[in-house]
Protein backbone atom coordinates (compact mmCIF):
# COMPACT_ATOMS: atom_id res chain seq x y z
CA UNK A 1 0.00 0.00 0.00
CA UNK A 2 1.61 3.35 -1.21
CA UNK A 3 0.97 6.00 1.44
CA UNK A 4 0.57 9.32 -0.82
CA UNK A 5 1.25 12.96 0.77
CA UNK A 6 0.64 15.79 -1.59
CA UNK A 7 2.15 19.65 -1.03
CA UNK A 8 1.11 22.25 -3.03
CA UNK A 9 2.52 25.94 -2.13
CA UNK A 10 3.07 29.02 -4.47
CA UNK A 11 6.19 29.09 -7.25
CA UNK A 12 9.03 30.04 -4.46
CA UNK A 13 7.16 28.81 -1.21
CA UNK A 14 9.89 26.08 -1.05
CA UNK A 15 7.65 23.00 -1.69
CA UNK A 16 10.59 20.81 -3.75
CA UNK A 17 13.38 22.01 -0.97
CA UNK A 18 11.15 20.79 1.89
CA UNK A 19 10.56 17.60 0.42
CA UNK A 20 13.77 16.18 -0.71
CA UNK A 21 15.22 17.38 2.45
CA UNK A 22 12.73 15.04 4.57
CA UNK A 23 12.92 11.98 2.01
CA UNK A 24 16.73 12.38 2.00
CA UNK A 25 16.62 12.63 6.26
CA UNK A 26 14.54 9.20 6.13
CA UNK A 27 15.38 7.61 2.52
CA UNK A 28 14.90 3.70 4.14
CA UNK A 29 11.17 4.81 4.03
CA UNK A 30 9.81 7.85 1.88
CA UNK A 31 10.55 8.89 -1.34
CA UNK A 32 9.78 12.51 -3.11
CA UNK A 33 8.92 13.26 -6.71
CA UNK A 34 8.33 17.22 -8.00
CA UNK A 35 5.97 17.30 -10.52
CA UNK A 36 7.43 20.09 -12.00
CA UNK A 37 11.35 18.27 -11.92
CA UNK A 38 9.65 15.29 -13.88
CA UNK A 39 8.09 17.24 -16.48
CA UNK A 40 11.24 19.27 -16.89
CA UNK A 41 13.49 15.74 -16.90
CA UNK A 42 11.28 14.83 -19.98
CA UNK A 43 11.77 17.98 -21.20
CA UNK A 44 15.67 17.53 -20.88
CA UNK A 45 15.06 14.36 -22.55
CA UNK A 46 14.45 16.12 -26.09
CA UNK A 47 11.70 13.59 -26.70
CA UNK A 48 8.49 14.76 -28.89
CA UNK A 49 6.82 14.93 -25.41
CA UNK A 50 9.17 16.82 -23.96
CA UNK A 51 9.17 19.09 -26.67
CA UNK A 52 5.41 19.53 -26.18
CA UNK A 53 5.62 19.95 -22.21
CA UNK A 54 8.30 22.59 -23.12
CA UNK A 55 6.12 24.37 -24.81
CA UNK A 56 3.39 24.85 -21.65
CA UNK A 57 6.21 25.12 -19.14
CA UNK A 58 8.05 28.24 -20.62
CA UNK A 59 5.49 30.17 -20.66
CA UNK A 60 3.97 28.99 -17.38
CA UNK A 61 0.95 27.22 -18.32
CA UNK A 62 -0.26 23.70 -17.26
CA UNK A 63 0.63 20.95 -18.93
CA UNK A 64 -2.26 19.07 -20.22
CA UNK A 65 -4.05 17.04 -18.00
CA UNK A 66 -3.53 13.76 -19.29
CA UNK A 67 0.25 14.32 -19.41
CA UNK A 68 0.45 15.47 -15.67
CA UNK A 69 -1.82 12.64 -14.57
CA UNK A 70 -0.11 10.02 -16.39
CA UNK A 71 3.65 11.35 -15.24
CA UNK A 72 2.38 11.24 -11.26
CA UNK A 73 0.33 7.70 -11.50
CA UNK A 74 3.91 6.09 -13.20
CA UNK A 75 5.68 7.44 -10.42
CA UNK A 76 3.81 7.03 -7.56
CA UNK A 77 3.36 3.27 -8.95
CA UNK A 78 6.76 2.89 -9.53
CA UNK A 79 8.05 4.41 -6.46
CA UNK A 80 10.67 2.21 -4.62
CA UNK A 81 9.36 3.32 -0.86
CA UNK A 82 5.80 2.66 0.57
CA UNK A 83 5.80 6.62 1.67
CA UNK A 84 5.67 8.56 -1.47
CA UNK A 85 5.71 12.71 -1.26
CA UNK A 86 4.51 14.32 -4.58
CA UNK A 87 4.88 18.44 -4.24
CA UNK A 88 3.10 20.46 -7.43
CA UNK A 89 0.18 18.23 -7.43
CA UNK A 90 -2.71 19.37 -7.35
CA UNK A 91 -2.19 22.56 -9.76
CA UNK A 92 -5.80 22.67 -11.03
CA UNK A 93 -9.38 22.10 -9.79
CA UNK A 94 -9.80 19.66 -13.35
CA UNK A 95 -6.28 17.54 -12.40
CA UNK A 96 -7.62 17.24 -8.23
CA UNK A 97 -10.84 15.93 -9.35
CA UNK A 98 -9.28 13.48 -12.32
CA UNK A 99 -7.01 12.42 -10.19
CA UNK A 100 -9.50 11.96 -7.32
CA UNK A 101 -11.30 9.73 -9.77
CA UNK A 102 -8.46 7.47 -10.56
CA UNK A 103 -7.60 7.03 -6.78
CA UNK A 104 -11.43 5.74 -6.17
CA UNK A 105 -10.02 2.89 -8.63
CA UNK A 106 -7.04 2.28 -6.80
CA UNK A 107 -6.57 0.23 -3.80
CA UNK A 108 -3.17 0.13 -3.62
CA UNK A 109 -2.43 4.02 -3.17
CA UNK A 110 -3.81 6.20 -0.15
CA UNK A 111 -4.09 10.25 0.09
CA UNK A 112 -2.99 10.46 4.02
CA UNK A 113 -2.67 14.20 3.35
CA UNK A 114 -1.93 17.74 1.50
CA UNK A 115 -0.29 19.95 3.32
CA UNK A 116 0.05 23.54 1.94
CA UNK A 117 3.59 25.16 2.02
CA UNK A 118 1.96 29.17 2.88
CA UNK A 119 3.84 31.90 1.75
CA UNK A 120 2.71 35.30 0.54
CA UNK A 121 3.51 36.52 -2.99
CA UNK A 122 5.91 38.83 -1.55
CA UNK A 123 7.87 36.42 0.18
CA UNK A 124 7.65 34.03 -3.58
CA UNK A 125 8.41 36.78 -5.77
CA UNK A 126 11.90 37.56 -3.85
CA UNK A 127 12.59 33.47 -3.44
CA UNK A 128 12.13 33.37 -7.44
CA UNK A 129 13.81 36.10 -8.68
CA UNK A 130 16.62 34.92 -5.64
CA UNK A 131 17.05 31.58 -7.54
CA UNK A 132 17.04 33.00 -11.17
CA UNK A 133 20.11 35.39 -9.97
CA UNK A 134 21.96 32.50 -7.77
CA UNK A 135 21.68 29.94 -11.08
CA UNK A 136 24.75 28.54 -12.55
CA UNK A 137 24.57 29.32 -16.07
CA UNK A 138 22.79 27.15 -18.39
CA UNK A 139 20.84 25.88 -15.35
CA UNK A 140 18.63 28.90 -15.12
CA UNK A 141 14.94 27.88 -15.52
CA UNK A 142 13.12 28.89 -18.40
CA UNK A 143 10.38 30.06 -16.23
CA UNK A 144 11.98 31.59 -13.56
CA UNK A 145 11.80 35.65 -14.52
CA UNK A 146 8.97 37.86 -13.41
CA UNK A 147 6.66 38.32 -16.28
CA UNK A 148 6.51 34.49 -16.28
CA UNK A 149 6.44 34.63 -12.20
CA UNK A 150 3.20 36.60 -12.44
CA UNK A 151 1.76 33.98 -14.91
CA UNK A 152 2.45 31.10 -12.67
CA UNK A 153 1.27 33.17 -9.39
CA UNK A 154 -2.16 33.82 -10.89
CA UNK A 155 -2.90 29.97 -11.84
CA UNK A 156 -1.54 28.94 -8.85
CA UNK A 157 -4.01 31.26 -7.00
CA UNK A 158 -6.75 30.34 -9.16
CA UNK A 159 -8.02 27.59 -8.21
CA UNK A 160 -6.47 27.45 -4.33
CA UNK A 161 -9.80 28.08 -2.66
CA UNK A 162 -11.64 25.24 -3.88
CA UNK A 163 -8.74 23.16 -3.70
CA UNK A 164 -8.57 23.82 -0.06
CA UNK A 165 -12.13 23.57 0.13
CA UNK A 166 -12.40 19.71 -1.39
CA UNK A 167 -9.35 18.79 0.56
CA UNK A 168 -10.44 20.38 3.84
CA UNK A 169 -13.95 19.00 3.85
CA UNK A 170 -12.15 15.62 3.77
CA UNK A 171 -10.00 16.03 6.52
CA UNK A 172 -6.64 16.39 4.85
CA UNK A 173 -5.72 19.68 4.25
CA UNK A 174 -2.80 20.75 6.54
CA UNK A 175 -1.52 24.25 6.18
CA UNK A 176 2.18 25.13 7.39
CA UNK A 177 3.68 28.43 7.41
CA UNK A 178 6.54 28.76 4.88
CA UNK A 179 7.48 32.25 5.43
CA UNK A 180 10.31 30.70 8.34
CA UNK A 181 13.75 29.60 8.15
CA UNK A 182 14.22 26.59 6.23
CA UNK A 183 14.61 24.18 9.44
CA UNK A 184 11.53 24.98 11.41
CA UNK A 185 9.58 23.98 8.22
CA UNK A 186 11.19 21.11 7.12
CA UNK A 187 10.99 19.93 10.79
CA UNK A 188 7.63 20.35 10.97
CA UNK A 189 6.68 19.20 7.67
CA UNK A 190 8.42 15.47 8.71
CA UNK A 191 7.14 14.93 11.73
CA UNK A 192 3.37 15.73 10.29
CA UNK A 193 4.37 13.11 7.56
CA UNK A 194 6.05 10.89 10.11
CA UNK A 195 3.20 11.18 12.00
CA UNK A 196 0.68 10.36 9.64
CA UNK A 197 2.17 7.47 7.92
CA UNK A 198 3.13 5.81 11.07
CA UNK A 199 7.05 5.63 10.54
O1 LIG B 1 6.10 23.21 -9.53
P1 LIG B 1 6.94 23.86 -10.59
O2 LIG B 1 6.98 25.36 -10.45
O3 LIG B 1 8.30 23.28 -10.69
O4 LIG B 1 6.20 23.56 -11.97
C1 LIG B 1 6.74 24.03 -13.17
C2 LIG B 1 5.71 23.97 -14.29
O5 LIG B 1 5.28 22.62 -14.54
C3 LIG B 1 4.41 24.72 -14.01
O6 LIG B 1 4.54 26.10 -14.22
C4 LIG B 1 3.51 24.06 -15.08
O7 LIG B 1 3.85 24.50 -16.37
C5 LIG B 1 3.92 22.61 -14.96
N1 LIG B 1 3.08 21.87 -13.97
C6 LIG B 1 1.79 21.47 -14.33
N2 LIG B 1 1.01 20.80 -13.42
C7 LIG B 1 1.49 20.53 -12.17
C8 LIG B 1 2.78 20.94 -11.80
C9 LIG B 1 3.56 21.61 -12.72
O8 LIG B 1 1.34 21.72 -15.45
N3 LIG B 1 0.70 19.87 -11.30
MG1 LIG C 1 9.56 23.01 -7.35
Amino acid sequence: MKKLFFIIGAPGSGKTTDASLIAKRNSEDIVHYSTGDMLRAEVASGSELGQKIDSYISKGELVPLEIVLNTILSAIKNAPKDVVIIDGFPRSVEQMVEFDKLLQNEDEIELLSVIEARVSEEVAKQRILGRAAEAAEGEQRSDDNEEVFYNRMKIYNEPLKEIQDFYTNRGLLKVIDAERELEPIVAEMEEFVKSKANI
